[in-house]
């Protein structure tokens, strides 16, 4: 279910979706997406995103990237860094990309992708970067490591997509803040050096913002509140079993809420029957622990065929070097096109 109104219930942010990409779209549109490996990919990232991921990529000429230059903004072991970006790499292949229908790769094996970040900053006020919410916000988390990465993220984001003038870009609401500046970067841009890029096009699923287990916040892998995808059956089942509910139900014979539980409406997403799961809850037929250990079975069943893939491409990591490798390949014509382009549109030949 790729592209559809938000559910109202189920976001933190009321900024309205743009509109969806026509369903007559030329089928030579690129779509780009980018993923941090720096944690353990998560419900959030695959409801928010990668469910999107996956569907686009029969409809678009598809890339995605593990990003690798933007998690050293945060991430500095050098063998964690390599660990999760593999790890990533075979979890968006198990949850379904398929090399045959698109393209994946590691952002640092197309290092061109910086040249372009640096040229862009050059079109872009200092004033923009800093105004970005999730500047301000990792400045306040991280205050003894505000380095200057955090501040040209944006930049770098802005880059990934144009290098390959893609223009739809699958993402989860968190990063509205961050394709609107890549927008106003591209349009910098071609108002300076005339028409070059396309202007990128933030594409949502159904679910934009999925809450973490304290229901409260964004699932994030930095805060530490998710429900990861790969994890033993046994962690899933203590992340779920930890979940917030609704907190004015405090005896189990109290009408639950669904709408502002997290764990009613994180069953939307896996089953047909949501809607009598929350009946049970308005009539304290099912208590709080009921639902959520139905919502663990739900979760392992749903990611079963995932997980055994997974397991298996961890056991061929040569596989997935090759898919890696091939991916970046295969992508060296564009780059060198578009880098051609703009160079000499910059007067740099
Ligand atoms: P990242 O790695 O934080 O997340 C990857 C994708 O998962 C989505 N997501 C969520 N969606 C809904 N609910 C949540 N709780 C949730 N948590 C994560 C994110 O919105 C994202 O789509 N800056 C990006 C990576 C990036 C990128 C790009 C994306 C780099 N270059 C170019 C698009 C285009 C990031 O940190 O995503």
């Amino acid at each position: 279910r790729a592209m559809s109104e938000p559910a109202p219930t189920h976001t933190l942010d009321p900024t309205p979706a743009p509109a969806p990409v026509a369903a007559d779209a030329p089928a030579r549109v690129r779509c780009f997406s980018g993923i941090q490996p720096s944690g353990a990919p998560h419900i959030g990232n695959d409801l928010g995103a990668i469910r999107n991921y996956v569907a686009l990529q029969d409809r678009f000429e598809s890339i995605y990237c593990i990003v690798d230059f933007h998690a050293l903004t945060t991430t500095h072991d050098p063998e964690v860094l390599r660990r999760r970006t593999r790890e990533m790499a075979t979890a968006l292949l198990a949850l379904g990309l398929d090399p045959g229908r698109c393209t994946l790769f590691v952002q640092s094996h197309r290092p061109e992708v910086a040249e372009l970040m640096w040229l862009f900053l050059t079109v872009t006020p200092v004033s923009w970067l800093e105004r970005t919410p999730s500047y301000k916000e990792k400045r306040e988390n991280q205050p003894e490591d505000v380095n200057h990465g955090l501040l040209t993220y944006p930049a770098l984001m802005a880059a990934d997509i144009v290098l390959y003038k893609a223009s739809v870009v699958p993402v989860g609401r968190d990063q509205a803040a961050h394709l609107e500046l890549s927008r106003e970067i591209v349009r910098a841009f071609n108002n300076r050096y005339g028409p070059t890029f396309p202007e990128p096009q933030a594409v949502y699923t159904e679910a934009p913002v999925v809450l973490g287990t304290d229901g409260v916040r964004k699932m994030s892998k930095s805060i530490g509140n998710t429900i990861e995808i790969f994890a033993p059956a046994d962690e899933i089942r203590r992340q779920v079993m930890s979940m917030v509910t609704d907190t004015q139900r405090i005896k189990r014979t109290d009408p639950g809420r669904p709408e502002v539980c997290n764990v009613c409406q994180l069953h939307r997403f896996f089953g047909d029957d949501y809607e009598e799961i929350w009946d049970g809850e308005r009539t304290a037929r099912t208590g709080c622990v009921d639902t959520k250990k139905l919502l663990v079975e739900r979760i392992l069943r749903h990611y079963a065929p995932a997980r055994e893939r997974y397991a298996e491409l961890m056991a061929s990591p040569a596989t997935v070097d090759g898919v890696l490798e091939a991916g970046a390949a295969r992508l060296r014509p564009i780059v060198d096109a578009t880098m051609a382009e703009v160079r000499e549109k910059m007067g740099l030949r």
